[in-house]
């Protein structure tokens, strides 16, 4: 099936998931932002929450479309309208397996805001090869995971030499706060280390290795890093992971790739206390009521106000080195986890649908599937992509 003739589906972008806390903002996003004659829908459960948020949106014409994660007959018949489906409707290991193989067996592209390795390896095994007879692309991570650290290591390589073994490190700090449903995967993900290296095994198993060149991801030890003037700790996400793909998979990122990924923290004291804190909480979700508990002190839909968005910020700092040259450069926003990320992924469902973009498909990165078209839409919707140095 050639991505070509999928035009006739009624839909170029449906958004599942649109009642929920990002899914809103994400709405709210494409209604002020998508271009004229754009044909999108908001899909979800609840028809009545559906219609009565088509009704606050200004746009025009946004159509409803009602699907339930339990009925695969109605995902199917979801991605079947579309030329592209972005979900944010998650935990995605928990309810996002049914809209990836809908949308693989279709071929509608399928985008998520997933920040859980294992959904993504074990997509990857199981619906990467169907995605490629059909022409789909599978791009999870689209939001602050792993927009920012995939865009900027792909930004911060082509500032490099070509051709030569390339390092690069990103510090990440942020001040934010986070929703019931970002806690709730969270919390969720911490409960499952065992699961998550079986689904990492198993992509092993089935992904070709990459011949002639390396792409790795090692876990940094904590440091003072005197680069970025800054206590240095190792950052758990699933960002590497995505990197490693994209330099895997982009020759661009030289014949030895190293890419090590640190939260930054200014103060000693915050920074012990940041790793205590996150200890605490992994070790709390290890025994199911202590999870169900604290689970239940942030409900599905909530999130941080306005206001407080209004008050946040990242900024994820790169230090590249290869070929005797050093380059040092940043991604800047404000509020990571909602306002931006909706921005984010708004705007690579957008990409998708209407940019001119390499030929790939099944699972694909950010970075690989629009790099350069996605840097360039994101810089005109305010997020800062600069280089603050070379040496
Ligand atoms: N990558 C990032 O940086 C980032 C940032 C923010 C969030 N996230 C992730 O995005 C996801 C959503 O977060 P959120 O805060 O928006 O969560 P949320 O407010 O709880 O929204 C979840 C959505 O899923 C829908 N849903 C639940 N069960 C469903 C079912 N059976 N069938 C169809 N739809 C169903 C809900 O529908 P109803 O409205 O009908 O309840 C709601 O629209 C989470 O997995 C979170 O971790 C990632």
């Amino acid at each position: 099936m050639s991505r070509l003739n999928r035009t006739d589906r009624p839909y170029d972008i449906v958004l599942f998931g649109a009642t929920g806390f990002v899914g809103e903002l994400t709405a709210e996003y494409l209604a002020a932002h998508a271009p004229e004659g754009l044909r999108w829908a908001i899909a979800g459960r609840d028809e009545m929450k559906l219609r009565r948020l088509a009704g606050r949106l200004s746009g025009d014409g946004v159509g409803v479309l009602r699907a339930d994660v339990s009925d695969p007959a109605s995902l199917r018949a979801l991605a079947e309208q579309a030329r592209v489906v972005a979900s944010t409707v998650g935990p995605y290991v928990r309810y996002g397996e049914g809209l990836v193989a809908a949308c693989a067996d279709t071929g509608a592209d399928y985008l998520d805001l997933t920040g859980e390795p294992e959904f993504v390896d074990l997509m990857y095994v199981r619906h990467d090869a169907r995605a490629r007879e059909t022409g789909a692309r599978l791009v999870h991570a689209c939001g602050f995971d792993s927009v920012p650290h995939d865009l900027g290591v792909y930004f911060t390589v082509r500032q490099l030499p070509e051709g030569v073994p390339l390092t690069v490190d990103g510090f990440v700090t942020a001040g934010a706060a986070f929703s019931g449903g970002t806690f709730a995967s969270a919390l969720g993900q911490f409960a499952r280390g065992r699961q998550m290296q079986a689904a990492a095994r198993e992509r092993r198993r089935h992904e070709p290795r990459l011949v002639g060149r390396r792409a790795v991801t090692p876990t940094g030890a904590p440091r003072y890093a005197g680069e970025v003037g800054a206590w240095a700790l190792p950052l758990p996400t699933v960002d590497p992971q995505i990197v490693r793909r994209s330099a895997k998979a982009l020759d661009r990122y030289g014949p030895d790739f190293r890419y090590r990924h640190y939260a930054a923290v200014r103060h000693l004291p915050v920074a012990v206390g940041g790793v205590a804190a996150l200890g605490a909480l992994v070790a709390a979700a290890q025994v199911p009521p202590v999870r169900r508990r604290l689970s239940g002190l942030l409900k599905p839909g909530d999130g941080p106000s306005p206001q407080k968005r209004a008050e946040s910020w990242f900024r994820v700092r790169f230090v590249g080195e290869g070929g005797g040259r050093r380059v040092f450069t940043e991604v800047a926003g404000g509020d990571p986890g909602y306002d931006e990320t909706a921005k984010m992924f708004a705007e690579a469902a957008l990409s998708l649908a209407l940019d001119d973009l390499p030929e790939t498909a099944g699972q694909v990165t950010t970075a690989v599937a629009m790099g350069d078209a996605l840097t360039e839409r994101l810089r005109r919707a305010g997020i800062t992509f600069r280089v603050a140095a070379t040496r």
